[in-house]
């Protein structure tokens, strides 16, 4: 895996030098002021005469290179466009650093240099836009590749980059975000790192010594549970979806505690490292991507990373269900009604609907906890992108005040969710005539009823869903991504467990 660094530089305007150095531009700005005034002196005005020209507008995702010589000159000045300064956003931002550390690669440069003065002015505090900047920087820089043998050409990724204080007051402002950005970013990637790797390598048990090294490194307690555990407990509902593999289905609980033993947070992921969709199976068509289907638990875990390196005052529990979804003469069938942990009976009318009901005994369990919340993330539903789209994550859950912090915690971190009702009309789709309820609830509003589903198990802690199935891998994602993992809802995950302790 590649991942850039990213250092605080203090330098006087006319000190500043990188192989590639980006400024960002709101649209329609004519003043050239601050340290870009500066660097254009040394490009003759080559800073102004592309502004006149209107050759660079400053327009989302504009970017233009501009080429200096001699000593005093940058090398490369990247102008990059962040939109309208009405309603500008970190996320304008961590679009634009997207696009500078793609300019990097396609000039071949491993070390870029990026300057921050002179945005307060859309209205956001530096230490945000900071934090912003440097966490996109680590996300795009992040390349997996580890199973390529052969490269024409070999790539390039950015290794460092610097962001320039242009005073003191700066600086110590920059390093503090720095570090906070760079843990953020790197969580994500985490998540990416481990959502990225194919189904025979990232297993229910690859999973669990994944949990394995972050216990270790950040001395937090967990706790796995096989096939004979999970017996014991009286899991049906995991052990049906597991009953169809010959891979070893692990149940995974990583503790953050802190001295207050308060109640915990219950972070929960789905972990279904491929989904075949069983004796129900899928199209073959682009079926593995089933492998993302652990999105969920990677990044529920790379939230974990987070919390420990940024040392949140809060008890979590991370609690991962993790199996495969396959088809053999033991699997579970269209028709079989099963138990679960809480007791209730679930008709499998579609054993390609197994995400629901991992996480009806994972849910089950994280109530024995008394947990203050749980929020669970799961790629759960084709659905949720007939509703959505691939541009929010459906949100449902059963208490307003949470959905609403968990909606503003992904506001704050470009993971953006959008709520979907759990209106008790739709709970009929889900009766069954010989169980408790049954596992689908057929076309109609299926983000919805798989929704319901969860809520029958969560019972009355206050919870929330995010259904990640049209956002946690994309084909075309923002420009401080690449094709395939997003490593979300990583961060929201991160920025709400900090908005619990720190109000
Ligand atoms: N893992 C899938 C959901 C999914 C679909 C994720 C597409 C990413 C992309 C889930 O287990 C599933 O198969 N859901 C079914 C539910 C249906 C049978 C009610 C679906 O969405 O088709
Ligand atoms: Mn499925
Ligand atoms: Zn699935």
């Amino acid at each position: 895996m590649a991942e850039a660094k990213v250092t605080v530089l203090r330098a006087a305007a006319e000190d500043i030098r990188a192989p590639l150095l980006a400024f960002f531009r709101f649209q329609d700005d004519a003043a050239v002021g601050g340290a870009l005034s500066v660097l254009d002196g040394a490009l003759s005005g080559a800073v102004r005469r592309v502004l006149e020209r209107g050759d660079f507008q400053g327009r989302k995702d504009e970017t233009v290179l501009l080429y200096g010589s001699g000593a005093h000159a940058p090398d490369r000045l990247a102008l990059i466009g962040l939109g309208k300064r009405d309603g500008f956003t970190p996320q304008a931002l961590r679009r634009a650093v997207g696009h500078a550390v793609r300019q990097a690669e396609r000039v071949r440069v491993r070390e870029i240099g990026i300057v921050l003065d002179g945005l307060e002015a859309g209205g956001k505090s530096p230490g945000a836009l900071a934090v912003a900047a440097s966490e996109a920087a680590v996300m795009a820089a992040w390349d997996w590749r580890d199973l390529k043998t052969t490269f024409d050409p070999p790539p390039v990724t950015v290794a460092e980059v610097r962001l320039f204080a242009v005073d003191d007051a700066q600086h110590a402002l920059y390093q503090a975000a720095v570090a906070h950005g760079e843990t953020l970013g790197r969580a994500a990637n985490f998540a990416r790192d481990l959502a990225i790797r194919p189904g025979n390598i990232a297993t229910p048990s690859y999973l669990a010594g994944a949990a394995r090294t972050l216990a270790d490194r950040f001395g937090m307690k967990l706790t796995v549970l096989d096939r004979a555990d999970m017996e014991r407990e009286g899991m049906k509902a995991l052990l049906a979806v597991a009953q169809g593999s010959e891979e070893e289905p692990r149940f995974i609980v990583l503790e953050h505690r802190t001295a207050n033993a308060g109640k915990p947070l219950a972070l929960i992921g789905k972990g279904v490292t491929f989904d075949s969709g069983g004796i129900s199976i899928k199209p073959a068509e682009r079926m593995e991507d089933m492998k993302f289907d652990m999105s969920g638990a990677a990044g529920v875990l790379g939230a974990m990373q987070g919390i420990a390196e940024l040392g949140i005052a809060a008890d979590v529990v991370a609690i991962v269900p993790s199996t495969e979804n396959l088809l053999s003469g033991r699997a579970v069938k269209p028709g079989d009604v099963i138990g679960s942990l809480l007791g209730k009976t679930i008709e499998v009318v579609n054993t390609d609907a197994e995400g629901r009901l991992i996480l009806a005994d994972a849910l089950a369990y994280a109530r024995r906890l008394e947990p203050a919340a749980m929020v669970n993330a799961a790629t759960l539903t084709g659905a949720v992108g007939i509703a959505l789209g691939h541009h929010a994550i459906g949100l449902m859950g059963n208490d307003d005040a949470l959905i609403e912090e968990v909606r503003a915690a992904g506001e704050r971190t470009g993971e953006r969710c959008w709520p979907l009702p759990l209106w008790d009309e739709y709970r009929a789709q889900i009766d069954s005539p010989v169980a408790d309820l049954k596992n689908t609830g057929g076309r109609p509003a299926g983000a919805i009823t798989a929704g319901w589903f969860l809520k029958e198990f969560a019972g009355d802690v206050p919870w929330v869903h995010l259904d990640i199935a049209a956002t946690a891998y994309r084909d075309e994602p923002a420009p401080y991504l690449r094709k395939g993992p997003t490593g979300l809802p990583t961060r929201l995950l991160i920025e709400w467990v900090r908005g619990r302790v720190q109000t």
